[in-house]
C-alpha cells in the first residue's frame, strides 16, 4: 500500500510539478524505487546539474549507437554486440545483413527485440513472424528461430533476461490500456514458408547460446518443423503504435507510466508522441531528480527530445544517484513556445535496471561528450526520464 506519511517544511509547492517557474526556486526530486517509492521533493536555490566541474565517473553517458559494428553486421554467422550487462539484463545491438543459414536458440534467457530499422522474418519453431520498425518481439528463453532481413540491414536493440520476462503492471486502467492484447501478433506454423537454415554442406545448423559462449549442433533435416503448437509459452510482438500512451493533462506522469514490460530487476518501456499536458499550471517537463535505484537507460528510435534534435539510435546511460534534468532557461522557453494542442513527437525506448550495468568497452569507444544532455550549464543530460 502507498504510504501516506508526508512532512513539509519550509517553501515548497503544495502540489510538484505545477507553478514551479513563480516559486524562484529549483524542483529536485529525491526518490527511492525509481518514481514508485517514497520520495521528497527538494526546493533548491540552484540547479542541482550546474556544477562547476565534474569527474568522468560522476556524470551521464552519451553514446553514438548508429557506429556501433556487431559481428552480424559484416558476416551471416556473426553475433550481436553486447552493450551494458548485469546480472539481470543484458542489452545487446544486432545489425544482421545477411539471412542465417543456420537457427539460433538463446539457452540464457527471454530476448526481447526492438526494431529499429529494417524489415523482415523471425522464422521460428512457432510459426514466422514478420518484422517492421518499431516492433518488440518477444522470443521466450530456448525458442528456435532464425532471421531473415528483406532490407540491406536490420538494426535491433536487443534485451536478454535469464528471468521471464513479463508485461508490466502499470496499475488499473481497463484490460484495454494502453494497448489490446488483441493487438498482439502470434505466429501460426506454415511449414511451406521457412527461409532456408541450411549451411553450405546443406546440414542445418542450431547455435546454442549458453552462459555466454556460443556451440553448434547439425540436423539433417530442418529442425524447425512444427506442424502445429498449444499452451501459454510462445513467442509474439507488439508495434509501439498499437500501444496508446496513458496520460493526465493536469500532471506530468513518470516514465513507470510508461513500462512495457518487467521483471522485478528491470522494466522496458517507451515513450511515445502524444500532446503536451495543457493544463495552465502544469509544468510539462519534469524535475531534476537522482534516480538511486536505477540505472536509467534510453535509445532514440525517433523524433525530437522536447523539439531538441537528437540523432537516431543515440544511446545514453545515467548511472544511479547522478542529477539530470533540462536546464531552467529551456524550461522557460517550451513554457514559452509550447501552445495547448502540441504535441510531443518523440519514440524513446527505455530501460531502467534496479542492480548497476557494467558497459562494454566497444561502447565506451562510441562515447560522445554529452551532445543530448545538459549538464553543468553548458548543453550537454536532459532526458524525460
Ligand atoms: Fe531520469
Amino acid at each position: 500500500m502507498r504510504s501516506w506519511i508526508h512532512h513539509s517544511r519550509g517553501k515548497v509547492l503544495r502540489q510538484a510539478e505545477t507553478t514551479r517557474a513563480g516559486l524562484g526556486l529549483f524542483e529536485d526530486m529525491f526518490t527511492r524505487q525509481g518514481f514508485e517509492g517514497r520520495d521528497a521533493h527538494l526546493y533548491r536555490r540552484h540547479e542541482p546539474t550546474a556544477w562547476k566541474r565534474a569527474d568522468k565517473d560522476a556524470q551521464a553517458y552519451d553514446f553514438n549507437g548508429q557506429v556501433v559494428e556487431p559481428t552480424d553486421l559484416t558476416r551471416a554467422d556473426g553475433v550481436p554486440l553486447r552493450l551494458f550487462h548485469n546480472d539481470d539484463v543484458s542489452v545487446w545491438v544486432s545489425r544482421r545483413s545477411a539471412d542465417m543459414p543456420f537457427s539460433v536458440r538463446n539457452a540464457d534467457g527471454d530476448e526481447l527485440y526492438f526494431v529499429h530499422d529494417g524489415t523482415g522474418t523471425f522464422y521460428t519453431e512457432f510459426g514466422p513472424i514478420p518484422y517492421e520498425p518499431g516492433d518488440y518481439v518477444l522470443l521466450p528463453k530456448g525458442t528456435t528461430y532464425r532471421i531473415r532481413p528483406a532490407g540491406p540491414v536490420s538494426y535491433f536493440l536487443v534485451f536478454e533476461s535469464p528471468e521471464e520476462l513479463g508485461f508490466a503492471d502499470i496499475g488499473t486502467h481497463g484490460r484495454r490500456a494502453p494497448f489490446d492484447p488483441d493487438l498482439l501478433f502470434v505466429p501460426s506454423p506454415q511449414l511451406d514458408e521457412l527461409g532456408d537454415g541450411r549451411n553450405e554442406d546443406g546440414e542445418y545448423p542450431v547455435r546454442i547460446k549458453s552462459r555466454g559462449a556460443y556451440a553448434w549442433l547439425y540436423y539433417e533435416f530442418d529442425p524447425i518443423d512444427v506442424e502445429g503448437w498449444k499452451g501459454d509459452l510462445f513467442p509474439f510482438k507488439l508495434n509501439i503504435r498499437d500501444y496508446r500512451p496513458i496520460m493526465s493533462d493536469r500532471i506530468h506522469l513518470m516514465p513507470s507510466a510508461y513500462a512495457v514490460f518487467a521483471t522485478p530487476n528491470f522494466m522496458v518501456g517507451n515513450l511515445l508522441p502524444r500532446p503536451y499536458e495543457s493544463g495552465e499550471d502544469t509544468e510539462k517537463i519534469p524535475a531534476y531528480h537522482r534516480n538511486v535505484d536505477y540505472d536509467e537507460f534510453t535509445f532514440i528510435h525517433n523524433g525530437t527530445v522536447m523539439g531538441l534534435e537528437v540523432a537516431k539510435a543515440s544511446i545514453s546511460l545515467v548511472p544511479r544517484g547522478r542529477h539530470h534534468g533540462f536546464p531552467e532557461a529551456y524550461q522557460e522557453v517550451l513554457r514559452k513556445t509550447i501552445k495547448p494542442g502540441d504535441r510531443l513527437d518523440y519514440e524513446i525506448i527505455f530501460m531502467d535496471a534496479v542492480n548497476p550495468l557494467t558497459t562494454s568497452q566497444e561502447l565506451w569507444d562510441t562515447q560522445r561528450q554529452g551532445e543530448h544532455f545538459f549538464e553543468g550549464g553548458r548543453e550537454a543530460g536532459g532526458d524525460d526520464q
